[in-house]
């Protein structure tokens, strides 16, 4: 019998009045890796000199305990600001020549789509974007991919798609690209805590966040390089690091920077122990598919359907299309006091639905009786 595990906000120290239904986004950091931080940064101001001697040590722990976390071979895991960081310097590492093209889906993050945009227009080659429908299964993403890669110097793919909240098959689309030597940069900001193991599928490249779903501190992120790109590899800030042979320290000292947070993340990976994350995200899943129901069913509309959903969101259509996404959230917020957040796909709108242990039904239920007001 598997217990049903209680909604632990408690650990958190989000503001009560609001319901908090966004932690995709820019996650939520618990107390206790809050304290954690607090502490190492009053650490460094009594001493800064002391501080500074003792980040490299610590540095490397925490590293190899982010590394564990996502099974990752920690001689090719780096550690990065944030998922833009770790595709940005993926891009600097694969040869994209003059006359190729790379080659990206429907699903790809804005300011990812920047990064392979600003390669592109400084090598001479184009950016490829094939149309992937929301239902489409994994067969169908591997069919419709496969033709756009002749030529294709680079495959940019997510993970987890922001735009929708689905799974993309990375170890076929790895298999397919391969078999064509494309490189293949995977963009996996939402996968660490959604997907166990998420980097053993064999990319050239990957990047995740570890200030979204597992809840570290904010510019925590890792990069994870396959060996035979890890030569070549850098860091986007070049400092003292630049000639270690290893790929990880090159990464780990980038100037005077504040290196706490990336020191602290391993505490966040505790609280998610202490949860019995394994246990809990399946029930978060059946929490958040009846609370996108009932959301749906109050607005008259549907809930997203994909072939393979991650976990912990959940697309909820809108009535109508709601041109400008911004104004609508923050007006939202500060009229009924949830946060949400929106996107669109196929030219729908769609609420994105997040659901940690923090939240609990009654979340969904106000939701349910406040959005409908609105967008009738
Ligand atoms: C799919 C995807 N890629 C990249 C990013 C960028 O992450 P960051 O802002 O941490 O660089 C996000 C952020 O939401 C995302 O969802």
């Amino acid at each position: 019998m598997v217990t049903v595990l209680s909604p632990r906000p408690d650990l958190w120290s989000l503001d009560p009045a609001v319901v908090h239904l966004n932690h995709g986004s820019w996650g939520a950091v618990p107390r206790r890796t809050q304290e954690v931080l607090s502490a190492l940064r009053a650490e460094a101001e009594a001493n800064p000199m002391r501080w500074f001697r003792s980040v490299p040590e610590r540095l490397t722990a925490a590293r190899l305990e982010l590394a564990a976390f996502l099974d990752a071979d920690p001689a090719g895991f780096a550690l990065v600001a944030n998922a833009s960081a770790g595709i940005t310097a993926a891009f600097a590492t694969v040869p994209i020549s003059t006359g190729t093209r790379i080659v990206t889906t429907s699903h790809v993050y804005g300011a990812s789509r920047y990064a392979a945009e600003r390669v592109a227009r400084a090598r001479g080659a184009e950016l490829y974007v094939v149309d992937l429908p929301m239902q489409a299964d994994d067969d169908t993403v591997v069919a419709l991919i496969e033709p756009a890669l002749v030529g294709a110097s680079a495959l940019l793919v997510d993970h987890v798609s922001a735009a929708t909240g689905a799974i993309l098959p990375i170890a076929r689309l790895v298999e397919l690209a391969h078999d064509r030597d494309v490189p293949v940069i995977v963009d996996g900001a939402h996968a660490p805590a959604l997907i166990d193991a998420p980097t053993g599928d064999g990319a050239d490249f990957w990047t995740g966040n570890f200030h979204k779903w597992p809840a570290a501190p904010r510019a925590t992120a890792g990069l994870v390089v396959a060996e035979r790109w890890r030569t070549a590899s850098y860091p986007l800030i070049t400092s003292w690091s630049e000639y270690d042979e290893r790929l990880p320290e090159r990464f780990d000292m980038q100037g005077t920077q504040d290196y706490a947070a990336w020191i602290a993340a391993p505490e966040s990976l505790r609280v998610l122990a202490e949860l019995e994350w394994a246990v809990r995200r399946p029930q978060l899943t059946a929490m958040l598919e009846e609370g996108a129901a009932l959301v749906a069913k109050a607005l008259g509309t549907s809930v997203g359907e994909l072939a393979n959903p991650a976990p912990t969101l959940r697309l909820v259509e809108l009535p109508s299309v709601i041109a400008d996404a911004e104004p609508f959230k923050a007006r939202f917020s500060r009229e009924h006091q949830i946060e949400i957040t929106l996107t669109g796909y196929e030219g729908r709108s769609y609420l994105r639905l997040s659901a940690h242990a923090y939240n609990t039904p009654e979340c969904y239920r106000k939701l349910s009786v406040a959005l409908p007001k609105v967008l009738a």
